[in-house]
């Protein structure tokens, strides 16, 4: 019988094919895919950071089961019902009690929620995002989305009154750094946007990743997020967040804001947050929030109770079962361990990372150069000795590691063994 991708060719589009070499996965379980032609794989891609706890996990399988027997959909534009109330209630609790939240089903969809609350609380129309940002695939969010011109080709006119600024990738700035400081261009930007392009008296919203994702795992530098954030409250823009893929537990602790220190004023999260299902939220400070009033925005699906059920699940895991010590703990492994990478192939040009949100960056050691070419060799290495890799950056030339959130140091062993074999191997061509 064909496989899945033999099989796929007659019934999905290009746009939702892969290579003939893509794992055909039957079933999972932890950090371990099982694939169609009896193959063992290591996963670290976590789904693209969504199963936070590794495969299937029993307590999300347990809250899982239990739930679909009691209810599985009511519909919370039109009823209230458990376990959609409890989990805003642990929500809020985890991020200090000043916050409101609203479930969607996606990462787009809880940024669009994100971009509306600005501009219906600020009656203001622009936002500004960032350069190298991805937001997610409707229209709105693909127009504020700059990692890579093909996420947009074809799809003009994009939503108007978005204008974009340099976020800080320091390891391919133009500008000179001065002790790993934030070169002040990145800051002096915003008077030159304010004075030459839009009046901040017209701006809703400063949008951005507070760790790029799909952009090459962009760690910023803190003092320039202050810098931000002091804007934002100077001019009464909203400075919204969009921890999609840094948020629930990711950084080590709930959301990336609250390891960098610096609080959004609205801030949308997905992914992980159900540990497999579909669920998304925009949160926003409450004096925010209270000004969205009835109908001004909804959804059918959103705080499915199965997903709370299960996100609820992932929540207590995460406080109660050491999961975010862990994160920690093992985020400084993995950054150890790429280091040692980095000291044995020059073509690592550069690592880095927060908690377990890590990439390695490929280039060419002549001149720095972004090495796609060489990073999809080792991707391939890997996968031919069983370990799966995604991608990032827009020249796809860093390695990103996603590992589920209490992944162990065992695993991770084994994984760096591999990636260098992976890299040797690519390097021989
Ligand atoms: C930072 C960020 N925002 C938004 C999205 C879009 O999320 P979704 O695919 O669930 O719509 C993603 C997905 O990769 C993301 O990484």
């Amino acid at each position: 019988m064909a496989n899945q991708h033999e099989r796929s060719q007659y019934t999905v589009p290009p746009m939702a094919m892969h290579s003939a070499t893509t794992p055909c996965v039957v079933r999972a379980e932890g950090v371990y895919l099982y694939t169609e032609d009896g193959r063992k794989i290591i996963d670290m891609a976590s789904g693209i950071a969504v199963n936070a706890l590794g495969h299937c996990h029993p307590k999300v399988i347990a809250a899982i089961e239990k739930q679909a027997h009691t209810l599985i959909h009511a519909g919370h534009n039109v009823l209230y019902y458990e376990p959609y109330v409890t989990l805003t209630e642990k929500l809020i609790e985890k991020t200090g009690n000043k916050y409101k939240l609203y479930f969607s089903n996606s990462g787009a969809e809880a940024n669009e929620g994100a971009m509306k609350l600005a501009k219906y609380y600020t009656h203001r129309p622009v936002i500004i995002s960032m350069k190298n940002a991805f937001h997610g695939r409707t229209m709105a969010t693909a127009t504020i989305t700059t990692s890579n011109a093909g996420y947009r080709k074809y799809y003009e006119p994009m939503m108007p009154s978005v204008y974009f600024a340099e976020y800080p990738y320091l390891y391919r700035t133009p500008y000179q750094v001065v002790d790993g400081k934030c070169p002040k261009e990145y800051m002096t930007q915003f008077d030159e946007i304010f004075k030459k392009i839009v009046d901040p008296s017209m701006v809703a919203a400063i949008m951005m990743e507070p760790i790029q994702g799909e952009g090459g795992y962009v760690v910023p530098p803190v003092e320039w997020l202050q810098y931000v954030r002091e804007i934002c409250d100077k001019h009464g823009i909203c400075l919204i967040f969009d921890e999609v893929q840094s948020g629930f537990g990711r950084t080590g602790e709930l959301y990336a804001w609250q390891t960098l220190g610096v609080e959004p004023d609205i801030f949308s999260s997905a992914k992980g947050i159900a540990g497999g299902l579909p669920l998304s939220a925009v949160y926003g400070k409450k004096e925010i929030m209270d000004h969205w009033t009835a109908g001004a925005h909804g959804g059918t699906f959103g705080g499915n109770p199965v997903s709370c059920a299960a996100s609820l699940a992932v929540l207590e895991e995460l406080y109660e079962g050491g999961v975010l010590e862990n994160v920690k703990k093992m985020g400084e492994v993995v950054r150890a361990k790429m280091r040692e990478l980095q000291a044995k192939y020059p073509v690592i040009g550069d690592v880095r990372g927060v908690g377990l949100m890590n990439a390695i960056e490929f280039v060419n050691p002549e001149n720095k150069d972004p090495d796609g070419k060489l990073c999809a060799a080792v991707q391939a290495e890997a996968l031919k000795r069983d370990l799966f890799l995604l991608n990032c950056g827009s020249e796809h030339n860093n390695i990103r590691l996603i590992p589920p959130l209490n992944v162990t140091e065992d695993v991770l062993e084994t994984v760096f063994a591999i990636l260098d074999e992976a890299v040797a191997a690519a390097l021989k061509g």
